[in-house]
């Protein structure tokens, strides 16, 4: 049994692939794939600067094309990072469990339709929280609903704007998907329900 296979899809510039270029992948996982709905996006080139395939996914029958992909590449987790298109809900039922997405915020504060980029630290400075965070799901067929597998928070000064929270929030995003990533890798995740579990 060779390392996990996996496929990120992305939308945007790709930090948090990037994170798993260096942490995950040749280690725990092999990134086999890295898809975009957007042909502009960082995260393809990031992925080309480290040898890996880039493809752009987009225009009608775009579900059934990025199945075909992920069959074609045999992959067996797919990580939305910064991945603004909602996953079919045939796909979700195809891949169960096999889906991971990373969620600038403490699900389910700021989480759900609209919710996404820095939209999600307007809203968190605007509310006054004191706390935010960053939020590691499994995608179930609604949008940042799935399954909780990590979280971790930062705290929200008086003084802090959307875009000084959400560089605090990303610091913590990098972290967490990484070390959810590597659990899956290492079948330290188990799913019961809501609940997950990850073996220490
Ligand atoms: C991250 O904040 C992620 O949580 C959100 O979109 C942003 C993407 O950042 N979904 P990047 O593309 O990984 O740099």
């Amino acid at each position: 049994m060779g390392l996990v296979r996996i496929a990120v899809l992305v939308s945007g510039g790709g930090s948090n692939l990037q994170s798993l270029i260096d942490k995950i992948h040749g280690t725990y996982g092999e990134i086999v794939l890295v898809a975009s709905n957007r042909k502009n996006a960082y995260g393809l080139e990031r992925a080309k600067k480290a040898g890996i395939a880039a493809q752009v996914v987009s225009g009608e029958d775009y579900d059934e094309k990025l199945e075909a992909l992920l069959r074609e590449k045999e992959v067996d987790l797919v990580v939305l990072a910064g991945y603004l298109k909602k996953i079919s809900p045939e796909l979700v039922g195809r891949y169960k469990n096999k889906i991971i997405n990373i969620h600038p915020s403490l699900i389910p504060s700021f989480s759900g339709e609209g919710c996404y980029g820095l939209k999600v630290h307007e809203m968190a400075v605007e509310y006054g929280v004191k706390i935010s965070g960053a939020t590691v799901h499994f995608v179930d067929e609604n949008m940042d609903t799935g399954a909780i597998i990590a979280q971790r928070a930062v705290e929200v000064d008086w003084n802090d704007t959307p875009e000084s929270l959400q560089a605090k929030v990303l610091k913590i995003e990098h972290e967490i998907l990484a070390e959810a990533v590597k659990n899956y890798c290492l079948e330290k995740i188990t799913v019961n329900g809501r609940i997950v579990a990850v073996k220490e």
